[in-house]
């Protein structure tokens, strides 16, 4: 039986029941594949479902203020999916008068999307045919096919990408490309794959030779840097604090965080001398550190590890904000969480 009609017969049988399969509308299938980049299919759901009841149009997503736009994607992580989502909705809605372009070579035009994402409205929301190629889909592949290329060197996607054409059938690259994601999630995983109920158990040139724990072969590691935050949270006696919009493309860019000390090295931070330093115009009443085990938050590149401080000040502060509307701006959710997670 051909590639395609076996993987799509698994699929008609297994596959995920989720929202955005039950519409051709190009705005809600683009919406959900800007979250599903880098996230869970059960992690991207919920926000989904809240973007689209929040806003039920692109001219509605890109008439929306941004820091709403942030405050919503808070948690998901990778922020700039964010900001993309509403520059993109913004073209749409005033170059393209609201109309979604239709082609993967018009799609990948977009912020925010590249080629794994054009492939996937171009082909869910107007059935053209062009394979979606990302981690999952080197993994079934490289497995199927026995293909021992190191999916970190560029080169290899070319050779997977022709690969998939030539498996992708005319009359249903919607349906293929998603059961190509799903065989990826469910079935094919990348630890402890169900190879003993697999429609490729025959013809599956790693299970053959034993090799499905080896592939596919990744050579090259992400580096990930270790950095240390400090998070000063100040607060007067009327309970205002102080709060900043990032403004830096590191991380979490255009977010809210406290007034940060932030280093590469760990070193016992002397906050009292900070304080006199960098904010000569507080003077603390307490100085107190709000965790003693630093809060560990892990990025794609970064490790994070985090402490918060309180600095009581008898002095009203300038430009502070009662801490009761603290959730009304976009935190990183470790920031987010620790706020809901002290009384003070
Ligand atoms: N991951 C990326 N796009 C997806 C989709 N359309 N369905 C399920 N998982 C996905």
């Amino acid at each position: 039986m051909l590639f395609h009609n076996k993987l799509i017969a698994w699929y008609l049988q297994n596959k995920r029941h989720l929202p955005w399969r039950e519409t051709k509308n190009p705005y809600a299938i683009w919406l959900s594949e800007i979250i599903l980049q880098q996230t869970r299919v059960a992690q991207g759901l919920p926000y989904f479902e809240a973007f689209l009841s929040h806003y039920p149009t692109v001219q509605d997503l890109a008439h929306a203020p941004e820091d709403d736009i942030m405050r919503l994607w808070q948690g998901l992580g990778y922020y700039s999916r964010a900001r993309n989502l509403h520059a993109t909705a913004k073209k749409v809605t005033y170059d393209y008068n609201g109309i979604f372009p239709n082609s993967y070579k018009e799609l990948l035009t977009l912020k925010g999307v590249g080629e794994y994402t054009a492939a996937a409205i171009a082909s869910i929301a107007f059935d053209e045919v062009v394979p979606v190629v990302d981690g999952n889909v080197f993994r079934v592949l490289s497995r199927i096919y026995g293909i021992t290329s190191d999916i970190s060197s560029n080169s290899t996607k070319k050779e997977f990408q022709t690969l998939a054409k030539t498996l992708i059938p005319n009359n249903n690259p919607a349906t293929f490309n998603q059961a190509i994601m799903d065989f990826g999630a469910i079935q094919c995983t990348p630890k402890a794959p169900n190879c003993s109920e697999c429609v490729f158990i025959q013809e599956c040139i790693a299970y053959q030779t034993n090799q499905v724990d080896k592939l596919p072969i990744k050579l090259k590691k992400t580096k990930v840097k270790e950095r240390y935050l400090d998070f000063l949270i100040f607060l007067d006696e009327d309970h205002n604090t102080i709060i900043e919009q990032r403004t830096t493309k590191d991380i979490w860019l255009k977010l809210y965080q406290f007034p940060v000390v932030d280093s590469f090295i760990e070193n016992e931070r002397d906050i009292q001398n900070v304080l006199s330093n960098k904010f000569t115009n507080i003077s603390p009443k307490n100085v107190t550190l709000l965790n003693e085990e630093y809060i560990k938050h892990i990025l794609s590149h970064q490790r994070l590890f985090i402490h918060f401080w309180l600095i009581e000040t008898k002095a009203p502060l300038k430009n502070a904000i009662p801490w009761k509307d603290l959730n009304n701006f976009g935190f990183p959710i470790v920031i987010h969480n620790f706020i809901n997670s002290i009384t003070l």
